[in-house]
């Protein structure tokens, strides 16, 4: 029996889970034996691999996570971590693997495909919704339906004690949680990595907000958005395997300088990984379904290479090189809207 592989890479998000379960189901139905490696990238390097029948997939389609496990390792760090990932992948006998993951996982996925291991088909995961070629990535749903509910919930307490709350959103350098969120759960001023920070804006802002009797105001802010001079915030000088920085930290200096140039009092919360867990969406749900079973006919035709994606309601495939090659940053018009509601 031919046998595929399933891993999951990087950050988990909601929506992993129905993917796995889709991939299962279909996979055994078209006679595939299917095999989950574990842990991402490090199961590979790792041999360390789960197999998947019905009976594992049974009841994980509402849970948030992965029933895989991640990691945010690296296959290609090294020559000699890319060469022992393709020995493993023969060696497990892997007709094919689905790639389950963002730009990163996806990049690697590339890398490995042009190093030895042709038959990769991907599936795009991420809450940042950042990645080109897809309309939406599952995860994003549920991630600005959180966000969206903490934004309501902020509303009533800064209401009720007349003040600012900056609420820190993630996305890494793509403003879409904070834009959708943010209009979602009407926030009075929203900052995205894509629009350069004007504080003077910001606070003028506020304080028309404030002129016309309102008492209080909530402030969006992703965690990648930048000032004019190109400052990003970041939590340490330490990048990952990737080479990324670690964001964050953004909302507590924001909300020092509102409080010091309007004078209002001003607190920050920092949604951080609540945006990220717990039971996806049922968008997001039939999202990864969708993707799964598609993944499990990319590679039925043999079509190595590809990443499913969602265009209009369409799913359809596209080349995982195409995908990962620029970043997709959030849609300007939409950015024009949300400002109709700033002050
Ligand atoms: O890419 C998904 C994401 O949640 C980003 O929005 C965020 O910057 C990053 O991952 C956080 O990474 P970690 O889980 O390693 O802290």
């Amino acid at each position: 029996m031919s046998k595929i592989g399933i891993l999951t890479g990087r950050g988990d998000c909601p929506g992993l889970n129905p993917v796995i379960r889709a991939v299962v189901r279909s996979g055994i139905v078209e006679g595939y034996e299917i095999i989950g490696i574990k842990n991402g990238w490090k199961g590979l390097l790792e041999c360390d691999t789960i197999p998947l029948n019905m009976s594992a997939v049974s009841g994980i389609l509402p849970k948030g996570g992965t029933i895989l496990g991640t990691s945010r390792t690296n296959p290609c760090k090294s020559e000699e971590d890319t060469k022992k990932v393709i020995e493993n992948l023969k060696k497990l006998g892997l007709e094919a693997l689905i790639a389950v993951g963002g730009e990163d996982t996806l990049g690697a996925a590339s890398k490995l495909i042009k190093s030895g291991f042709p038959n990769i088909v991907g599936v795009p995961k991420t809450i940042d919704n950042d990645l080109s070629c897809t309309d939406y990535t599952f995860g994003f749903d549920t991630a600005i339906n959180v966000a969206m509910e903490c934004l309501d919930r902020l509303h009533t307490t800064a209401e009720s004690h007349h003040r600012i709350i900056v609420a820190e959103l993630m996305g890494r350098h793509a403003g879409w949680i904070a834009l959708e969120a943010g209009i979602a759960g009407g926030a009075d001023v929203i900052l995205i990595p894509e629009v350069p920070i004007d504080m003077d804006e910001v606070c003028a802002s506020i304080k028309k907000r404030h002129s016309r009797g309102k008492t209080f105001s909530i402030v969006v802010v992703a965690e990648g958005a930048q000032f004019k001079d190109k400052t990003i915030i970041t939590q340490e000088e330490k990048l990952d395997a990737f080479g990324h920085v670690r964001l964050g930290g953004i909302g507590e200096f924001l909300a020092h300088e509102i409080e010091k140039r309007t004078g209002y009092e001003t607190r920050v919360s920092v949604l951080g990984h609540i945006q990220r867990g717990g039971s996806p969406t049922a968008f997001d749900r039939v999202l990864g379904t969708r993707f799964g079973v598609k993944a499990v006919e990319l590679v039925k035709e043999k079509k190595f290479g590809k990443m499913v994606a969602l265009s209009g309601n369409r799913i359809i495939d596209v080349t995982i090189d195409e995908a990962v090659g620029t970043l997709k940053t959030v849609d300007k018009e939409l950015y024009e809207i949300a400002k109709v509601f700033f002050g």
